[in-house]
């Protein structure tokens, strides 16, 4: 075992440090700690290791909540102070953008969670036989839970009561579990707005911050002087029903049939058709669009980025982009393409996964003439 002292804290939530002068990426060790490690895989430019003993522990460090903490894959930040979580998380991203990007951002706005258990309302099971269960830490094979403390309380009691399916568990706004069709309640941003969506179409998992980031980003737009968006990677509407409900005419385009039914099935309820559609599209393969560009640009890509969209809005120049992300190293390359031609106006940090090392980012870009390479 090696002795290392914990010197940073890296994207996937390990601890850096260095033994004989190598970098090491500890499991479970946290900044400023010395720990006693075992190294599990030797790289040629790097080592990982585990953390077995501590000689010093941080003051940020807790006892993990839930009785699966040590197997199961679900959290990787329960032994660390809510408070602390979101400090670190905000160093993650701004390490990220200096080492990808070459982007210093100074100010983020972190956005916490109401609820930092108990929030997720949608949930992949895996099953052990007929016993419900969650991936063990880097394993294929589940690791069998009885209940899950970051899960929302009523699919806690679905999974209680049945044998265990293997699918996403969803839970609905009203509260129904597993619906073939579920409701999407975004009351918060505009008055008695809902959505319903069908069953494997995309909602986002933490239903307060979720609704904290669709207000951000609708307040942000309605304060522009925006009258077209587009909104890629749209899903059911989560963004663009509600900028449409304020008179803001919206495209959004997404792969997933179910969910571009559902945006439109909502628009048509809504009365909204006429300001807000979408369209069906594959967007990691080279498209154009028909349509004359619009002034604003949303996008909300899978943990693969955007490589696609980030060309279309370089060729279109439109005067605005939010980018929204849930994987930082990804929206920082996207970056690099944007930075020669936008300053970044404001990024903000949603806490929308506590316990995990996993958050949003958004970031809101503006167009910029003079631009020659530097993002400030
Ligand atoms: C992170 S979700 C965001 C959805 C929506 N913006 C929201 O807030 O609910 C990503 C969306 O990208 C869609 N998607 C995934 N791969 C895609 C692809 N290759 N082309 C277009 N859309 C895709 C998914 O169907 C999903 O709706």
């Amino acid at each position: 075992m090696d002795k290392i002292f914990i010197e940073g804290i890296a994207h996937g939530g390990m601890g850096i440090g260095k033994i004989n002068g190598k970098i090491t990426f500890v499991h479970n060790a946290l900044p400023n700690e010395i720990v006693y490690a075992e190294i599990i895989e030797d790289k040629k430019d790097f080592s990982i290791a585990k953390a077995i003993n501590f000689e010093k522990t941080s003051k940020h460090r807790v006892e993990p909540k839930c009785e699966y903490y040590e197997k199961c894959g679900g959290c990787d930040f329960q032994h660390i102070a809510y408070d602390y979580q979101l400090k670190l998380k905000a160093d993650i991203l701004r390490s990220i953008f200096k080492r990808i990007s070459k982007i210093d951002i100074n100010d983020i706005k972190v956005v916490e969670s109401k609820d930092i258990f108990h929030y997720r309302r949608r949930v992949k099971f895996q099953c052990a036989g007929k016993r419900w269960g969650l991936f063990q830490k880097k394993s294929k094979n589940p690791v069998v839970i009885e209940h899950c403390k970051i899960a929302d309380k009523a699919i806690n009691e679905f999974i209680s009561g049945d044998d265990c399916i293997k699918k996403e568990i969803v839970l609905s706004d009203d509260n129904v579990v597993n619906k073939k069709e579920s409701v999407l309640n975004l009351s918060d941003v505009v008055d008695n707005l809902y959505l319903i969506y069908e069953y494997g179409s995309f909602v986002q998992v933490n239903r307060d911050i979720n609704i904290k980031m669709v207000k951000t980003v609708v307040d942000s737009i309605r304060q522009k002087n925006v009258n077209r968006v587009f909104d890629f990677f749209g899903g059911i509407g989560n963004f663009s029903i509600p900028l449409a409900a304020y008179g803001i005419n919206v495209v959004s385009f997404d792969s997933n049939k179910g969910a571009v039914k559902s945006f439109n099935r909502n628009a048509k309820r809504l009365k909204l058709a006429n300001i807000a559609k979408s369209i069906r599209k594959n967007l990691t393969k080279p498209f154009d669009i028909d349509i004359k560009p619009p002034d604003c640009v949303i996008l909300d890509p899978p943990r693969a980025g955007a490589k696609k969209v980030v060309e279309y809005i370089d060729r279109n120049k439109p005067e605005y982009v939010l980018y929204v992300s849930c994987e930082p190293s990804t929206l920082a390359r996207d970056l690099i393409t944007l930075k020669d031609s936008y300053i970044i106006e404001k990024v903000t940090l949603f806490d929308m996964f506590p316990q995990t090392h996993h958050f949003e980012t958004l970031v809101e870009l503006k167009f910029d003439q003079n631009k020659n390479g530097s993002l400030y």
